[in-house]
């Protein structure tokens, strides 16, 4: 399997259902990405050497994807100084709105850049990511160039609804 460029970890299994949509959003993209759960409370020790592993073996930017007191991108963003982009899980208590306001409060010093809570916020943050490896990457300026051209042909494809 080729080096991962990106890693995306998530805080449970049960963030999977919605981190797929990011995990397979790289695929379709061909980016060579890692995908772990692991947790800033549950699992610190492993989490990271796993991150000390990552960096060794390049990747490049982190996703990071909790819910609830969502402090797994802030913890995964002090621990290295690459990219991490965080997206809110949604949660029974507000939606997600209390794992939005973990992330996106993160105090001034130790940055993460936090995306819409769920799977658009998943499927974007992969997308960001490719950006950021595009900086110098070159051959993922066309990867996004094209996806975002085959979105469009789609929307443009319906044209008036009432012709379906
Ligand atoms: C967080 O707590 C996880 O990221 C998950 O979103 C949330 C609930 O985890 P489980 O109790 O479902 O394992 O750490």
């Amino acid at each position: 399997m080729a080096t991962p460029l990106m890693s995306i970890l998530m805080g449970s299994i049960s963030d999977w259902p919605v981190m797929e949509h990011a995990s397979k959003t790289l695929e379709e993209l061909n980016v060579p990405h890692d995908v772990r759960i692991l947790s800033a409370h549950r699992t610190p020790d492993a989490l990271f050497q796993y991150m000390a592993e990552m960096e060794k073996q390049g990747v490049e930017v982190f996703i990071a994807a909790a819910g609830g007191a969502a402090h797994l991108a802030g913890v995964v963003a002090s621990k290295t100084t690459r990219p991490v982009l965080a997206v809110p899980m949604e949660t029974k208590l507000s939606g997600g709105l209390d794992s939005l306001l973990s992330m996106v409060q993160m105090p001034a010093g130790i940055p993460v850049a936090t995306f819409a809570v769920g799977k658009a916020g998943a499927i974007n943050a992969a997308l960001f990511g490719i950006s950021l490896l595009a900086l110098h990457h070159d051959q993922y300026t066309s990867t996004i160039a094209d996806y975002r051209r085959k979105r469009a042909d789609k929307v443009l494809e319906v044209g008036d609804p009432r012709k379906g």
